[in-house]
């Protein structure tokens, strides 16, 4: 599945491109049937909402899941990445954010890449994510914001924020400094100085499209989302693909597997009958 040079060109201007419609419902039920066991199941790897009760994000599905682990080879996601990064590509980090109906909370104004930089030494920029819609995602479920053509100024230097004394409360009490990032309170939000003079040269779009649909944006593009205050789920799986020839060379202790794979081998395109496009 290669791109048009029309949509490469979108994607390195706007630094993101949305493919409405990419995945048939039944390929989207056959991913949404694997998560039941894995909402149930607690693991580190199942973070929360501060309520401590409702599922905010699933990590490395892809690691022990043969459905997701395979749907990461799909040419429809994989070779997208690859032709963008120009290389060949490998699953950095997997994640589903389930932004649950009427609790789904919140994701502070950030780029993703200062994170895996600052924290995992990832060495350059030849990273990016490639977003599979598991839900219709409208504008009152808590869509994604971005500012469109933020990528082009590359890491904003953001000093580490500490997570605040409600951050250190239950369900997060005791729990390692690294868990702070997948909450609510993130350690690296861009400053509302920062933010308002970029958002009023290049405005904010809300990213909707039908469940199915694909959305890759560049790991520099500035993105947040509000909470999701409607009765409807906003389900996203996060696949972010990372250069092979960018592997991470961490200097400080290293965040889990499930957090930052290790398996560095590159991916090879494979179709999976069980996911069939529209
Ligand atoms: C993210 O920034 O990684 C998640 C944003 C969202 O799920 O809306
Ligand atoms: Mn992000």
């Amino acid at each position: 599945v290669r791109l048009e040079a029309e949509q490469v060109k979108a994607y390195r201007e706007k630094g993101y491109l949305l493919l409405p419609n990419v995945f048939s419902d039944t390929a989207i039920e056959r991913l949404n049937g694997q998560l039941p066991p894995l909402l149930a199941d607690d693991s580190p790897r199942r973070v929360l909402e501060r309520d401590g009760n409702t599922v905010r994000s699933l990590y490395g599905c892809h690691l022990d899941n043969e459905v997701f682990q395979s749907f990461t080879r799909h040419p429809a996601v994989l070779e997208p990445a690859a032709q963008l990064l120009e290389q060949t590509a490998y699953v950095y980090q997997f994640k589903i954010n389930i932004k649950a109906a009427f609790t789904g909370d919140v994701w502070q104004w950030h780029q993703d890449l200062i994170y895996w930089v600052r924290e995992d030494g990832l060495p350059g920029p030849h990273i990016l994510n490639v977003v599979v819609f598991l839900d219709d995602v409208t504008e009152v479920n808590g869509p994604m914001f971005v500012v469109p053509g933020s990528q082009a100024r590359g890491i904003i230097e953001t000093p580490p924020i500490e997570a605040p004394p409600q951050e250190r409360r239950s369900p997060y009490a005791g729990k390692p400094a690294w868990i702070t990032n997948l909450i609510a309170s993130i350690k690296y939000a861009i400053d509302k100085d920062t933010l308002a003079s970029m958002i009023r040269g290049h405005g904010i779009e809300s990213i909707k499209g039908p469940k199915g649909s694909v959305l890759i944006f560049d790991a520099c593009l500035v993105h947040s989302s509000p909470p999701n205050l409607s009765p409807f789920d906003r389900r996203m799986m996060f696949l972010s693909y990372n250069g092979t020839k960018n592997i991470p060379v961490p200097t400080g202790e290293r965040r889990p597997d499930f957090i930052v794979s290790r398996d560095h081998r590159a991916l090879v395109p494979a179709v999976d009958p069980r996911f069939d496009q529209l």
